[in-house]
């Protein structure tokens, strides 16, 4: 392959704007930022506070999250830690699986350590941005993203509740099904529509954080290994190329 052709592949590669999954799903964009400190520790805080009691997040220890966020020990301890664990034990929570499956009919709340890398950051954006009050089920609560959930929506207080806006569709067959348009705000919480969508934005970042601590680190470094190979390695190798071949041609 001549070089020209191989740039050009590289080209094409680097630009061509991929479609991302999310945005074939119609997910909302989380818009998250590893580097942003501040927002790494409201995260913290809020996925200590509203889900700690029934998700553990066990491949995370407090003293590492303390040493990444920049958060001491005794800030650690006061705020984010509860009874007598130590800054190095994990995320763990006191619930056992038994007593999980009797509490939410059988729905178990899974470990959230990696739960961005296998959901991914938009779907979890969207997730808590689509409860809504569902007279139906059992908790009172249903999910656009996350159908039927066995979960409460634990943000509930700050958020306030959201209610469906129902379109009738009518079939061929002569049968009415309703189907949910978009959600309308019920009753409002203790945050604005733009608060909430900050703290649900920092806590989902900090869930990404969670799931490859190392993410920020890595991708930094990602880029000056392939700043090396194209713009100091390939020129090197190009005119080694040309010197071995000079007789020949
Ligand atoms: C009262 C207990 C409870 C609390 C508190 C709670 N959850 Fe859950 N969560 C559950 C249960 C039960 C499920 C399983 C739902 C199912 O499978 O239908 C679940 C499921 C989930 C899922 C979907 C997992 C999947 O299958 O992909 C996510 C994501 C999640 N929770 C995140 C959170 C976050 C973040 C918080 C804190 C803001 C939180 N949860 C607080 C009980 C809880």
């Amino acid at each position: 392959m001549s070089i020209r052709l191989f740039l050009l592949l590289v080209g094409v590669i680097l630009c061509s704007p991929a479609l991302t999954a999310s945005e074939a799903q119609g997910l909302m964009h989380a818009n998250t930022d590893l580097s942003d400190q501040d927002s790494l520790q409201r995260g913290a805080g809020t996925f200590v506070n509203y889900c700690l009691s029934c998700h553990a997040a066990a491949y995370m220890r407090f003293n590492r999250l303390g040493k990444d966020l920049g958060i001491s020990d005794d800030v650690l301890k006061n705020n984010l830690m509860f009874g007598t664990q130590k800054t190095g034990s994990t995320m763990t929570i006191a619930m056992t699986r038994e007593d999980a499956k009797q509490y939410f009919g059988g729905a178990i709340p899974p470990d959230l350590s990696v739960i961005a890398r296998s959901r991914g950051v938009d779907w979890l954006y969207t997730y808590f941005m689509t409860f809504y009050r569902d007279p139906s089920r059992p908790l009172g609560v249903n999910n656009l993203t996350f159908k039927d959930v066995g979960m409460p929506h634990v943000l509930w207080e700050l958020q306030g509740w959201q209610q469906p806006v129902y379109e009738e569709e009518k079939h061929a067959d002569g049968r009415i099904t309703k189907k949910i348009l978009h959600l309308e705000r019920e009753t409002g919480g203790l945050q604005t529509p733009e608060e909430y969508a900050g703290t649900v934005r920092d806590l989902v970042n900090f869930m990404d954080y969670l799931g490859e601590p190392i993410k920020l680190k890595r991708q930094q470094i990602g880029f000056w290994v392939i700043f090396y190979l194209l713009f100091i390695l390939l020129p090197v190798v190009y005119l080694l190329k040309k010197e071995y071949w000079k007789d020949i041609h």
